[in-house]
């Protein structure tokens, strides 16, 4: 029976997979079907509680994709595993919302959809970057109040950046994505902290250099900083790319902003937590030169007392890979996993999930974060 708020494609599956959000696009449920799956999709825009996943479980449950406001842990998987379940994926390239030891521990594979968001999430830190350290949000709110009545040499005065420094914390695939477009494109210099040397960014960025040199201009610089706070007390703006784990939650706090130039922009797409919000919030009533673009939040949807009510602070409700490719890339990806492991596919051993995306996908599941720990095949 069809319950209320979820909907069927292809009733006759065999196989029987659960979506807790609808997903953008037509592909991904092609991808699903085509692998023999019944495919039960929640249409309610709420985030589904644990009782309401294991519910959706019933009695039989083959496959899941999940997403990121739901935390898949011990309870779910051990339901999921009872139910019969084969094959997660969440619908993001962050797993923090998942306990990947536990699903491992009951045997299944968790999938995540990396590769896809790169460029449309570093182009959202940029536009971030910018709409910060040029007050976008608080002069547009200003106009749209009635408030303009006359160009003035002092209006709305921001930050140049073309030139400054521009740090990243987490240089992995979007980390470098920004890295490059600030470089590139406003001819900033990079300091990047990263537990790993980032050699092809290095050398990019010398290449760079190299060419803006040979065309009469200033060349970039490029280099990792050994600490965190060397890295702060240089940047201009900081991004913030690192995954969220014990290392990394409240990785900015208030020592840290405080290490900050008092003018710096800081700009967080990554994970919420990252940042302290409430020693973020004290910074910036203390420092109205100081800036921060923030696409995610720790409490989400909720933010922190006084955030909203800043002028400083420039706040999206974390879009920052919406984009319609990016989606149902994401989509495509997810689907992928499931109905690669439920057919018995090995494991997707590159990092290019591209092919994925095009008229003949490789026979594997495209991004299995716990294939080796499983004793997964690999493929490619
Ligand atoms: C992800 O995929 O982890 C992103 O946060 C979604 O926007």
């Amino acid at each position: 029976m069809v319950q209320p708020g979820w909907k069927i494609h292809r009733p006759d599956g065999a196989l029987r997979v659960i979506v807790t959000k609808d997903l953008p696009g037509a592909r991904w449920v092609e991808i699903l079907a085509a692998a023999g799956c019944r495919v039960e999709v929640c249409t309610s825009a709420a985030v589904l509680s644990r009782a309401e996943i294991r519910a959706a479980f019933g009695g039989r449950c083959d496959g899941a994709i999940g997403q990121l406001t739901e935390e898949w842990g011990e309870e779910l998987f051990s339901a999921f595993k009872a139910a019969g379940g084969r094959a997660y994926s969440n619908y993001a390239v962050g797993f923090n919302n998942v306990d990947l030891a536990a699903a491992t521990r009951h045997g299944i594979p968790v999938g995540n959809t990396p590769g896809v968001l790169t460029e449309t999430t570093a182009e959202m830190a940029v536009a971030l970057t910018f709409a910060a350290a040029r007050r976008v949000g608080e002069s547009e709110r200003f106009l749209r109040a009635g408030r303009y009545t006359s160009w003035l040499p002092t209006l709305f005065l921001g930050e140049l950046l073309r030139g400054k420094t521009v740090g990243i914390i987490g240089a992995g695939r979007i980390g470098e994505a920004y890295a490059r477009m600030m470089m590139e494109g406003h001819k900033m210099d990079l300091v990047y902290y990263d537990l790993r040397a980032n050699d092809a960014l290095e050398r990019y960025a010398a290449d760079y250099g190299r060419f803006l040199q040979a065309h009469g201009q200033r060349p970039v610089t490029c280099r990792r900083a050994p600490q965190v706070d060397d890295l702060l007390r240089a940047a201009d703006v900081v991004s913030i790319h690192t995954v969220l784990d014990v290392s990394t939650r409240h990785l900015i706090n208030a020592e840290r902003l405080a290490r900050m130039k008092p003018n710096a922009v800081i700009v967080n797409t990554s994970r919420g937590p990252v940042i302290d919000e409430a020693a973020l919030v004290a910074h910036c009533r203390a420092h109205p030169e100081f800036r921060a673009g923030l696409d995610v939040f720790e409490n989400e949807p909720r933010l922190a007392p006084g955030l909203a009510e800043l002028d400083n602070v420039v706040i999206v409700p974390h879009i920052a890979s919406a984009t319609r490719w990016t989606r149902e890339g994401m989509a495509i990806l997810a689907a992928a996993n499931v109905a690669g492991l439920l057919t018995g596919a090995p494991a997707w051993n590159r990092t290019d999930v591209m092919p994925f995306l095009g008229a003949a996908p490789p026979p594997a599941a495209p991004s299995v974060l716990n294939a080796k720990e499983l004793g997964m095949p690999l493929y490619g």
